[in-house]
Order: structure tokens, then C-alpha cells, then sequence
């Protein structure tokens, strides 16, 4: 039986390099293998913060839209929106209740995003047991996520064990996939990951040129005048070569040697044109999809079709198990 692929994205805004590095990139390069697909705009979960109802309608058109564009293919993977495919909740619900307090309240991005000033809704702090039933409902192999989602990812274990331990066998432990850019940094402060919340140091795939060459031209680097990656030590320009190499398919080591003795705006302005034109096709794809909102909406629609009996069919399974039927 092929293996089974989950992620998600939240669409709290556009998608940025991070988002395409850290987990997109992958995504796309599993359609090549033998796994089962489902990808899906997590709309539940971008709504723990608080938002505007037309925007986020228009955040979660777009977020479809950059997937697509991104070269997500509906032939080959479940496309879909988390929303419409109710099976997620009522599972989460069933998982709520093997999961404790104690463990929601350690998870680090809730303590950020309380420590940021969002509200601590319910929803903020139950965020993590949505995102396991996202995983768990169809019996996952494997999850292709950014570093940063390392704990949640963990925290669907412990769930999953707690509830085959109390009622038997029922769920599939799903392993994380991280690759080489699993965690993207800011291009204005490398010491912390790029984010839609700093949006200078964020690039989105929408950016025109002439915001990519200035945003990688401003690019936060050190005092030194010599390009050489060490991550710890020159957060900066190690990022700015990760994000090169990831682009280009060169070697960090082969782009220093191309880059000896260069200096920094020689770098820059040689990733900013390696930028543009990679998200060239993407943005040419974007534009289009942009204006087929009922053909973009139909796909999502079509996925939903897919997806539903297959979650459904898991929750029997579990209510059965937990004495519901
Ligand atoms: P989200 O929407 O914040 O991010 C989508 C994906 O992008 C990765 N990512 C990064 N990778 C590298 N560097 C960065 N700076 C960076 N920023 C974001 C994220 O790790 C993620 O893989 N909770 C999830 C959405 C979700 C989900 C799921 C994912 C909901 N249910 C089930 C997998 C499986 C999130 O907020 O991702």
C-alpha cells in the first residue's frame, strides 16, 4: 500500500520563501513518488487570531492560489479546505480529551503568540490537537513541515500513543520530513525565523522585482567583508546562501568559492536576479489563477469529495473504538 503524506497550510497571509522552502518545495517534489497526497488550506486554524471575515476569506482564495502556483497539482495530490472536510473537528474532539492541559500549555508557538499579545482563546492553546486530527485522520506516514512545527509534530505522537494505549491500536505514528531549509530566517533579523509578521524581512512570492532586489539588498548581514556559510557564527549571509543554494540547486561550498573575495553587493544582487527569476513562472501562474476564482474553487470543492469518505471512514473507526457506536 503506497504511504500517506499530510500537511497544511494556515492561511493567515501569503505565502512567503520560507513557506515554499521550508515545506512547499517538498510537498511538490513528493508528487513524483508513490505516496498518497493530502494537502489542505488550514482555515480552522487561522482564525485562533483575530481577524476581519472578508479578508481572511480573500487570505485563504489566495493561499490556494499560491499552492497551485506553486506547482501543488490536483491530478496528483487531495487538494482541499480543512472547513469542508468535517471529520478533522469531531476527531479533534475525541483527541481533546487524552490530551492535557499541562501539554497545550507547553507548546511554544502558543506561548508566542500569547507573549506577542494575541488573545489566549481556546482556540489559540487547542490549536495543536486540530493539527494532530488533521494528521492522524488519515493515517499519515509522514508530514513535510518547517522546523518550526517540530513540537507539534511530536505532540501528535503523544496523542496518537495515548489513545492506542487506552483503546487499542488505532492510529498510525506519523514522522515528521524536514530538509535542508527547514528553517528560513528573517532577511532583516537572521536570528529569528522569516515570518508574515515581520513583513521586511519576509519574502512573499508575490513580490514584484524591484521588493525582492530591495528587500535582499537590505538584507541583514555581519561586518565582515568575505562570503562563508557557519550558520552560528554569520547567521546573516549563512541564510542568504541557504536560500541561494535552495533556489539554484548549487552547493552552499560551491557558491562560496563562485563568491570568493566578491564582497556582499556582488552576492546580493546575484541572489536578488536568481530570485526574480524564479518566481517568475510562479507569479505568470498566480495572476492567471487569480482571475478563475470559480475553477480554483472547484478544485478545492472536487478535493473536499475526495477527502470526506476517507475521513469519515477513520472516525467510525475511532468512534467505535472510543464506545461511541
Ligand atoms: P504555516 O502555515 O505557518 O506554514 C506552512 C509551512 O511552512 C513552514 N514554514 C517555514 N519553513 C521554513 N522556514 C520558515 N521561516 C517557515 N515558516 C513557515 C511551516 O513549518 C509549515 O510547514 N500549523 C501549520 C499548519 C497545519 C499543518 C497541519 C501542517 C495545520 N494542520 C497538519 C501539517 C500538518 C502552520 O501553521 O503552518
Amino acid at each position: 500500500m503506497s504511504k500517506i503524506i499530510v500537511s497544511g497550510l494556515k492561511p493567515s497571509g501569503e505565502l512567503h520563501i520560507g513557506n515554499y522552502l521550508g515545506a512547499i518545495k517538498q510537498l511538490v517534489e513528493l508528487q513524483k513518488k508513490d505516496y498518497k497526497r493530502f494537502y489542505f488550506i488550514a482555515d480552522y486554524h487561522a482564525l485562533t487570531t483575530k481577524y476581519d471575515p472578508k479578508e481572511k476569506r480573500e487570505q485563504i482564495f489566495n493561499m490556494a492560489v499560491d499552492a497551485l502556483a506553486s506547482g501543488i497539482d490536483p491530478k496528483k495530490s487531495i487538494i482541499f479546505l480543512q472547513s469542508d472536510v468535517p471529520a478533522h473537528n469531531n476527531l479533534a474532539w475525541l483527541l481533546g480529551t487524552v490530551t492535557s492541559s499541562g501539554q497545550l500549555n507547553r507548546m511554544i508557538e502558543y506561548k508566542e503568540k500569547v507573549q506577542a499579545g494575541h488573545v489566549p482563546n481556546a482556540g489559540l492553546l487547542n490549536y495543536p490537537i486540530l493539527m494532530a486530527a488533521d494528521i492522524l485522520i488519515y493515517d499519515a506516514n509522514f508530514v513535510p513541515v518547517g522546523e518550526d512545527q517540530r513540537q507539534h509534530l511530536e505532540l501528535t505522537r503523544d496523542i496518537a500513543e495515548t489513545f492506542n494505549g487506552r483503546f487499542g491500536k488505532t492510529f498510525q505514528l506519523p514522522n515528521a520530513l524536514h530538509n535542508e531549509t527547514s528553517r528560513v530566517m528573517s532577511l532583516s533579523d537572521p536570528t529569528k525565523k522569516m515570518s508574515k509578521t515581520m513583513p521586511n524581512g519576509c519574502l512573499f512570492l508575490s513580490d514584484p522585482p524591484k521588493v525582492v532586489e530591495k528587500k535582499i539588498m537590505s538584507a541583514q548581514t555581519d561586518s565582515q567583508t568575505s562570503i562563508s556559510f557557519d550558520p552560528k557564527k554569520r547567521p546573516g549571509v549563512s541564510n542568504l546562501l541557504s536560500i541561494y543554494s535552495s533556489i539554484s540547486g548549487k552547493s552552499t561550498e560551491k557558491l562560496v568559492k563562485e563568491f570568493e573575495g566578491k564582497g556582499y553587493a556582488g552576492f546580493k544582487k546575484s541572489l536578488a536576479k536568481e530570485m526574480v527569476a524564479f518566481l517568475k513562472p510562479l507569479q505568470t501562474k498566480r495572476k492567471k489563477l487569480l482571475k478563475d476564482r470559480r475553477g480554483v474553487m472547484k478544485i478545492l470543492e472536487a478535493g473536499a469529495k475526495k477527502a470526506n469518505p476517507i475521513a469519515e471512514k477513520k472516525l467510525a473507526e475511532v468512534k467505535k473504538r472510543a464506545g461511541l457506536i
